[in-house]
């Protein structure tokens, strides 16, 4: 058995916590035979733990405590620390096995809780299960989402050659806005998902260059999100806005001019990967 979990984008610019994509990019942990100690199988380096300290053991035996110790395998070519949802993959995986395993039978809204919970925020997990774009609110400790399709498009992921932590990025944010700032953020929010719902996606884009909430504060942290900006407009793209908390930026645009912005994201950085992605229609999956 084997459990395949997507890659995530968070954000979508205005939708700062609350909205993310699912992306063609994959964690899979491959379950094998019961063991006396938990062990996995990685080629991901000697940071990530090969034993029950992983992520994904932690977050298995928190839900499921009794579960019998296996031999896993934990293949994933979604960057670490990039800004893709690599940590979150590792949850939703981890539940996804105490529910195996362990018959938990736990349904789509459990997992999003219980993940959210973990996270701190839903606009990671939530698409990392459900797939596709997904909408979230965490508040009081309930997690409300609603699923919808993306409309078609090319997504073009430019992943700098270098980490920048979750936590390095919130630390700018700010404690507090005005509320004037505060309605003006919520209705360029509502706007871009209410675009994204109507198929519309150039204004979508629009709307995701406009938010207010996070992507200002955290620009010295983000230089090269200004000039991906400036390359969209030039090249066709619908939108650009940075992945969750970055390094990544990711543009939305028409298949047609994907060769056009990929090449002069390739001249403007040499060493930053850029790779052409999906929206992912599925979460979590046993394959
Ligand atoms: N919404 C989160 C952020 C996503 O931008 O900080 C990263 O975990």
């Amino acid at each position: 058995m084997k459990i395949r979990v997507p890659a995530t984008s968070a954000n979508l610019g205005p939708g700062f916590d609350s909205c993310g994509i699912a992306l063609s990019q994959y964690l899979t942990i491959e379950i094998g035979e019961e063991t006396k100690n938990w062990q996995i199988v990685h080629h991901l380096g000697s940071n990530i733990p090969s034993d029950e300290k992983n992520l994904l053991i932690q977050t298995a035996l928190d839900l499921a405590p009794n579960l019998k110790p296996h031999r896993l395998t934990m293949t994933s070519d979604i960057p670490i620390a990039r800004g893709l949802g690599s940590s979150s993959s590792v949850i939703v995986a981890g539940i996804e096995l105490a529910n195996r395993l362990g018959k938990l039978g736990m349904t789509t809204a459990q997992k999003v809780t219980y993940a959210t919970k973990i996270e701190g925020h839903p606009d990671n997990v939530a698409p990392a299960i459900c797939g596709d774009f997904v909408v979230a609110s965490f508040n009081n400790n309930e997690v409300d989402f609603v699923k919808h399709p993306f409309p078609n498009c090319d997504v073009i992921a430019f992943i700098p050659n270098h980490e920048l932590l979750t936590a390095e990025s919130r630390a700018v944010l700010p404690k507090e806005m005005s509320y004037r700032d505060a309605v003006k953020a919520s209705s360029i929010g509502n706007v871009m998902i209410a675009a994204v719902l109507n198929g519309n996606l150039p204004l979508a884009g629009k709307m995701m260059e406009k938010d207010i909430l996070h992507e200002n504060h955290r620009q010295h942290l983000v230089p090269h999100l200004k000039k991906i900006r400036e390359f969209c407009k030039i090249y066709g793209g619908y939108g650009s806005f940075l992945s969750g908390a970055g390094p990544t930026v990711l543009v939305l645009t028409p298949s047609e001019n994907t060769e056009k912005l990929v090449t002069a994201l390739k001249i403007y950085d040499h060493e930053a990967a850029i790779d052409v992605l999906s929206v992912e229609k599925e979460g979590v999956q046993i394959v």
